[in-house]
């Protein structure tokens, strides 16, 4: 696949081999994507923003937020370096902005109150997301746009996205266990010395505290990660506990988290906008792989331009599919519980 400045080479010296380069993947014609960013002027929107100004594929990034200081600030900041990273459009906006995006990302959400309880937070946010998702109904949205969610509780919320707007469950995407994968991959890289995109190992289930990592399928540059030289049960325990309580030491130590997770939304939108097929973890309406039904939920899931395409169902341990059936129950009780079922 030639990269885009080969193909404006190949299409003015030669029409047909150009149009003979096939379409489904890496393709400069591709970017015509439009992105929203609500909540754009926070901390996980305005570093989605950048990654995706790094990425230089989509065409255009719109930050939303009710803060209209701030999201202006952000898109100043972001355009004065436009001349050094990428040819791109970058704007702020009310709410209206999100009505011809091609990808609605939804960041904008609420911290925890000092003595807050996690379900009283929850009930915030829920809240929240209802009255962004009722400023989206009331502006208006593409029919083909792809709505991704990252707020938290993002499994619940993405639930909550494809019940009450009116689009195919499949253009509801939730950044899931995306961001906790590369947090396990890259730690387990540092610790045993070898490179970070040599490490695969997915986590699926909820983001959050029921999240199960998948080591049944787990490789080191293709490689059975148990026979990988130094992996021990010990070393692999202590990673997974590290990551697991990623999340609350990065908000302990700098308020929260902001590049990791700005480079995983940016992954999962460029996949989108490239059309590229590749599974990922990420949070979709599931219905009956893995034994899950009417819940938002991460598994192998194919990623890109309509959504979540397809869930790819493999053989686990019995322990990790336990696991996972548990991790569903404990979200569909949640939404029970905040979404009255
Ligand atoms: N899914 C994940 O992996 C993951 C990872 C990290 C953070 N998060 C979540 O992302 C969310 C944002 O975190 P943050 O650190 O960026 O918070 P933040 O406070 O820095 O930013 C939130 C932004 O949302 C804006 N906002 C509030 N109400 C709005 C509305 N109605 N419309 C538009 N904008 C609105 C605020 O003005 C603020 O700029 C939180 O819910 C957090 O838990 C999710």
């Amino acid at each position: 696949m030639p990269d885009p400045v080969d193909e404006e080479v190949i299409k003015s010296a030669n029409p047909a081999a150009f149009n003979a380069i096939p379409r489904n993947c890496t393709s400069n014609r591709n970017n015509q994507m439009k992105v929203s960013i609500i909540g754009g002027g926070g901390l996980v929107g305005s570093c989605a923003a950048s990654a995706l100004q790094f990425g230089g594929i989509v065409r255009e990034i719109n930050l939303v937020d009710v803060n209209q200081d701030l999201v202006e600030g952000q898109a100043l900041d972001l355009l004065h370096g436009a001349s050094l990273t990428s040819d791109q459009r970058i704007t702020s906006s009310g709410a209206d902005g999100a009505k011809d995006a091609d990808v609605i990302c939804i960041t904008a959400g609420l911290r925890r109150k000092p003595d807050e309880s996690r379900l009283d937070l929850i009930n915030r946010n829920v809240a929240l997301f209802r009255s962004i998702l009722g400023d989206m109904k009331k502006h208006g949205y593409r029919k083909d746009a792809i709505v991704f969610v990252v707020s938290n509780p993002v499994d619940v919320l993405t639930y909550l996205a494809v019940r009450e707007l009116e689009l195919p469950p499949n253009q509801v995407l939730g950044l899931g266990t995306v961001l906790d994968t590369t947090r396990l991959r890259s730690m387990l890289a540092q610790r045993l010395n070898v490179q970070p995109s040599q490490v695969h190992v997915t986590i699926y289930g909820e983001h959050g505290d029921s999240m199960v990592a998948n080591w049944s399928n787990a490789q080191i540059g293709g490689l059975p990660v148990d026979k990988y030289p130094g992996v021990t049960p010990a070393l692999i325990a202590e990673v997974e506990k590290k990551t697991r309580g990623s999340g609350a030491e990065v908000i302990k130590k700098k308020g929260g988290a902001g590049f990791a997770v700005g480079v995983s939304i940016a992954d999962v939108i460029h996949n989108i906008a490239l059309d590229r097929h590749r599974i990922l973890p990420v949070s979709s309406l599931q219905n009956g792989a893995y034994g899950l039904h009417d819940v938002c939920i991460s598994v192998p899931t194919i990623v890109g331009r309509r959504g979540a395409v397809s869930h790819i169902e493999v053989e686990l341990w019995p322990k990790e599919l336990t696991a996972l059936q548990k991790s569903g129950q404990v979200l569909r009780e949640t939404i029970d519980k905040v979404l009255g079922g």
